[in-house]
């Protein structure tokens, strides 16, 4: 059997933007029948939020789009990732950087900005909406559906 290809989603707190990667493209994933060929999960590099569902906010967003994201929990990002992981994606320069600071040089390559396989959006980082308003979690979630759309077809062209 085919090595899995495993996805990370990092932010800071892992409660808004990479739970909604995470949600999204799962479900892109399940919907194409690539369950068994692609592994996902999400991390954040702050610790404030370790155990707890997303935010209601994120997940209001997200049902209203048909994606369920209520049963994934905030996790720290820790060193094993680097190894296990084949894509370390960051939502913003912060989290791109504080996830250099804690890899190996050797693990530098698996660290890319998530929006860069976005295909409709000029931006490099998903914008952190935690302080905003409900307009930031909409924007988030578009931001991550086009990306998502680009990372599978990359994974595709280039594993699968
Ligand atoms: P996230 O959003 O990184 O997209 O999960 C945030 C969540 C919580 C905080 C900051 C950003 N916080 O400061 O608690």
């Amino acid at each position: 059997m085919a090595k899995k290809v495993k996805v990370l989603f990092v932010c800071l707190g892992n409660i808004c933007r990479s739970p909604t990667a995470h949600g999204v493209f799962r479900q892109m994933v399940r919907d194409q029948n690539l369950e068994h060929l692609i592994e996902i999960d999400s991390a954040g590099t702050a610790a404030y939020h370790i155990g707890k569902a997303p935010d209601a906010r994120s997940t209001q967003v997200a049902k209203g789009r048909g994606i369920e994201m209520q049963d994934l929990r905030a996790r720290k990002v820790d060193f094993g990732d680097f190894i296990v992981y084949d894509y370390i994606l960051a939502m913003d320069e912060s989290n791109y950087s504080n996830l250099r600071e804690l890899a190996l040089p050797e693990h530098f390559d698996k660290i890319l900005m998530f929006l860069d396989f976005a295909e409709n959006w000029q931006e490099r980082e998903v914008p952190d909406p935690y302080y905003g308003g409900p307009e930031g979690f909409d924007r988030v979630f578009d931001m991550v559906t086009d990306a998502s759309e680009g990372l599978l077809k990359h994974i595709k062209a280039n594993h699968l």
